[in-house]
């Protein structure tokens, strides 16, 4: 029994320690983690750039300042974030919906200006699940009965250009858009799509918002998936795996709108933190390294030939979709979806669910390639089994 808010459905084991890409049940089962906490933990459990972080903030005797009080590594980490992208000016906040949150702010101030105030959005897209955030998020499930949420959003079938030109108008502020879309089930935009999103910004004056929160900071073997695709982004959202398992969130501005932003405009009492923004520092300097990158993109290859080998010889599997290692598994129907889902958790493996038909693979970026031919071979012997 617990006193939780039963907005999850829980797992029934209890996790107490964790291990590169394993953890650790209290009954000590090992499990192989194909989720990283839903692309998190970057750096799986236990690294050392994250501990030894962690020591060295200790000495200081501080945690947290308040969003005034400038230190070090909030300096840093901005500078780093802002040369790695748009060239931007930074706000840090503590989640991924509270990055939305800042860019929507930002985004919609900047348009006030100019009778400019609507934002196209993806179907199948999800941005978090504060009231603002959820304006841009597609799935209804997540807005029933709470009312309306704020602002004048239209959705575009994601991959449509034909669409999106339909859905722009002289009132059109911005263009939000995940480049690889994380809880709609892993759909990757193409490049024709992509093109027509910049020529469309560029000749219509729109924003364009890029979210990273799931597919930023190497999960796709570039630090930012948006990099696959020649655009920059006038804004920029991160999280997840930028604090790998610290709770930190970015909005990354370009200047020509951070410029019109004044004192007071915005704040987090939490956001930019002493502790998070140096274990985000080191962690960003980690991944963000050719050597580093380049063994995602590697291992994302394997996991691309391991899991088209599943699909071959598997009917009940429907299509695999993949970048880097944010990869997703769609099964025929839902029911086959959740018992291999629940096979395969029961079997060792930690996966997550999304779309209902679709597994979803987001491993910590350290993972091996063994730990990766394991853990597909336990998908493998469940659906052998069904
Ligand atoms: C693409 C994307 N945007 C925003 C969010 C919201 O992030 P958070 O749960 O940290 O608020 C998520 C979370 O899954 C996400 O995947």
């Amino acid at each position: 029994m617990n006193n939780l808010l039963k907005t999850y459905n829980f797992s029934n084991f209890e996790i107490v320690r964790g291990n590169g890409s394993y953890l650790y049940t209290a009954d000590n089962k090992k499990l192989l983690d194909f989720s990283a906490g839903v692309a998190v933990n970057s750096l799986g459990y236990n690294h050392s750039v994250v501990k030894k972080t962690i020591q060295e903030q200790l000495k200081t005797g501080i945690t947290h300042l308040s969003g005034s009080q400038i230190h070090l590594y909030k300096y840093k980490l901005s500078q780093l974030l802002s040369k790695e992208s748009n060239k931007g000016d930074v706000f840090f906040s503590n989640s991924g919906a509270e990055s939305i949150e800042a860019a929507l702010k930002i985004a919609r101030n900047f348009g006030s200006s100019k009778g400019r105030d609507e934002i196209i959005a993806m179907t199948s897209s999800f941005h978090g699940r504060t009231i603002g955030a959820l304006s841009v998020g597609s799935n209804k499930a997540y807005k029933s009965d709470i009312g309306p949420v704020p602002g004048k959003v239209r959705f575009c079938k994601f991959n449509n250009s034909k669409n999106l030109k339909q859905l722009i108008n002289k009132k059109t502020l911005a263009i939000i858009i995940e480049f690889i879309q994380g809880d709609g089930g892993i759909n990757i935009c193409n490049k024709e799509f992509a093109k027509t999103i910049k020529e469309i910004c560029k000749k219509r004056k729109i924003l364009l918002i890029a979210d990273e929160i799931q597919g930023g900071i190497g999960r796709t073997g570039k630090i930012f998936a948006y990099k696959h695709y020649g655009v920059s982004p006038d804004i920029i959202t991160s999280a997840k795996g930028l604090g790998s398992g610290i709770p930190i969130g970015a909005t990354i501005v370009k200047k020509e709108i951070s410029k019109n932003i004044n004192i007071g405009f915005h704040g987090s009492t939490f956001g930019g933190g002493m502790l998070q923004t140096r274990i985000a520092y080191n962690v960003f300097k980690t991944i963000n390294k050719t050597n580093f990158l380049n063994s995602v993109k590697s291992k994302g290859i394997l996991l691309d030939k391991l899991l088209n080998k599943l699909h071959s010889n598997y009917d009940y599997i429907k299509e695999i979709r993949i970048k880097g290692l944010m990869a997703g598994i769609e099964f025929k129907n839902s029911q086959i979806a959740l018992k291999i889902y629940k096979e395969t958790s029961n079997h060792g493996l930690v996966t997550t669910l999304v779309k209902r038909t679709t597994i979803r693979i987001t491993p910590p970026l350290i993972i091996k390639s063994e730990e990766l031919k394991r853990g597909i071979k336990i998908i493998s012997n469940c659906l052998e089994k069904i």
